[in-house]
């Protein structure tokens, strides 16, 4: 118990981590059209110009994450742009990336690092950019795991696993979210509920990058215990609900009969 406190701390943190490292790297954010590497990058041909084009409708576009806040530089100085005294780092080297992105992805590249993958790194395992493109990055999702794309160096045979364990999982989440949203519509206080769905649900969505399938197997068990707990107070609410309801009928019935017997009684002195 103790231990899994821990981890919910842990991932807790490094959440909020991951949001502060973004917004002090992006201190003084500038928007796009102002931002030099965008305008001269854009007017450049073939692999200099994409990145452009490929980085529009990112995820780290949408949430101001632009070209300096990974490659470094000077974003309002054309001149001394890429200069490395204004902190330019280039384009990482594929074993350099995992560092490169880890700046704010601190928590998932600690799992990175301790996983199978992460071991590999430097003997064929895949860095981020192998899963989530360089400047196309979106929402992750179980999607990223598919035949196609974790065949190339091994089979499918494990990541099959993994992605049947943590589609079920998914579902629950998904369910869960969606019936308490419905309780939030009607008024009720679903502030702890809501919390605790949050905070297992960020707990799921780190769990992937250990690739360990009996760790991601035991943590989803557990997980899931957590949201049959939640499904638990929901099914309390949806007695509750039903219960009003019905008393709600009986006071519907008992108004209608009361004014059915005045109606008679009114008839009856007419
Ligand atoms: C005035 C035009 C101009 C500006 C401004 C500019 N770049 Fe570039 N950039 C280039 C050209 C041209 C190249 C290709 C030749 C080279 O590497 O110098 C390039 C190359 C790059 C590369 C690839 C380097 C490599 O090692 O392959 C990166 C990454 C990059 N730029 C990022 C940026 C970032 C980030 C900014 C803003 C802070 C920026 N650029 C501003 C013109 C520009
Ligand atoms: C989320 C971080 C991130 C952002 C934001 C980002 N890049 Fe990159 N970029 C990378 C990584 C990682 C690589 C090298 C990865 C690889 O091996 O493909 C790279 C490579 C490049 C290269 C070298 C391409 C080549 O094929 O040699 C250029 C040029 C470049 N980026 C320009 C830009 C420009 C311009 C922007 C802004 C529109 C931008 N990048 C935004 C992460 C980023
Ligand atoms: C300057 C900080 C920064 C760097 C560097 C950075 N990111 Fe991000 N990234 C963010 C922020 C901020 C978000 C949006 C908020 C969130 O979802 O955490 C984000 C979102 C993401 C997401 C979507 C998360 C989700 O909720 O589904 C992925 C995947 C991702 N980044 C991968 C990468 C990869 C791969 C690299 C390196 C090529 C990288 N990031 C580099 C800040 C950064
Ligand atoms: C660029 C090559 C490459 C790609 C792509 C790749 N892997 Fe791997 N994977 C490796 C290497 C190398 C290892 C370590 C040696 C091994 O166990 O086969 C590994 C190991 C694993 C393991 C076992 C880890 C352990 O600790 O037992 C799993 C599970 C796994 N990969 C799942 C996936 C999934 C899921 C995908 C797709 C999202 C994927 N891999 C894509 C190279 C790759
Ligand atoms: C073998 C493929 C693979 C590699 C390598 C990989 N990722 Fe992921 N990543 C995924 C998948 C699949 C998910 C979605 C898991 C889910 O939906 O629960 C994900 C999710 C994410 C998320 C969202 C996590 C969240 O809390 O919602 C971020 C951020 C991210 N990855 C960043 C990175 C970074 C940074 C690296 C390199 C250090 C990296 N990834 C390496 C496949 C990969």
């Amino acid at each position: 118990m103790r231990y899994r406190g821990n981890v919910m701390m842990k991932r807790c943190f490094s959440f909020v981590l991951t949001m502060l490292v973004a917004v002090l790297v992006n201190c003084g954010t500038l928007h796009a059209e102002e931002i030099v590497c965008i305008t001269c990058h854009s007017a450049l041909p073939g692999k200099y110009g994409e990145p452009v084009k490929l980085w529009q409708g990112s995820i780290h576009a949408e949430n101001g994450i632009a070209c300096n806040a990974c490659h470094g530089g000077d974003p309002k100085d054309a001149a001394n742009a890429m200069n490395k005294d204004r902190g330019f780092l280039g384009a990482p080297a594929y074993t350099d990336v995992p560092a490169f992105c880890g700046r704010c992805h601190v928590g998932v590249l600690k799992d990175y690092l301790d996983s199978g993958h992460g071991r590999a790194l430097a003997t064929g395992g895949p860095n981020c950019v192998i899963c989530h493109s360089n400047h196309h990055i979106v929402k992750a999702s179980l999607d990223l795991i598919n035949e196609k794309s974790c065949s190339r160096c091994h089979s499918y045979e494990r990541a099959k696993v993994i992605k049947g364990a943590m589609q079920e999982t998914e579902g629950m989440i998904v369910a869960l979210d969606a019936r308490i949203a419905g309780y939030k519509q009607l008024g009720t206080d679903t502030d702890r509920l809501e919390k605790e769905l949050f905070a297992t649900r960020n707990r799921f969505h780190s769990l992937f990058h250990n690739v360990d399938v009996k760790k991601v197997m035991a943590e989803s068990t557990q997980i899931k215990g957590e949201l049959n707990k939640l499904d638990a107070t929901l099914k309390g609410l949806d007695e509750q609900s039903r219960q009003r309801k019905l008393a709600g009928a009986f006071v519907v019935a008992g108004l209608l009969l009361a004014g059915l017997l005045a109606h008679l009684l009114r008839k009856t002195f007419d």
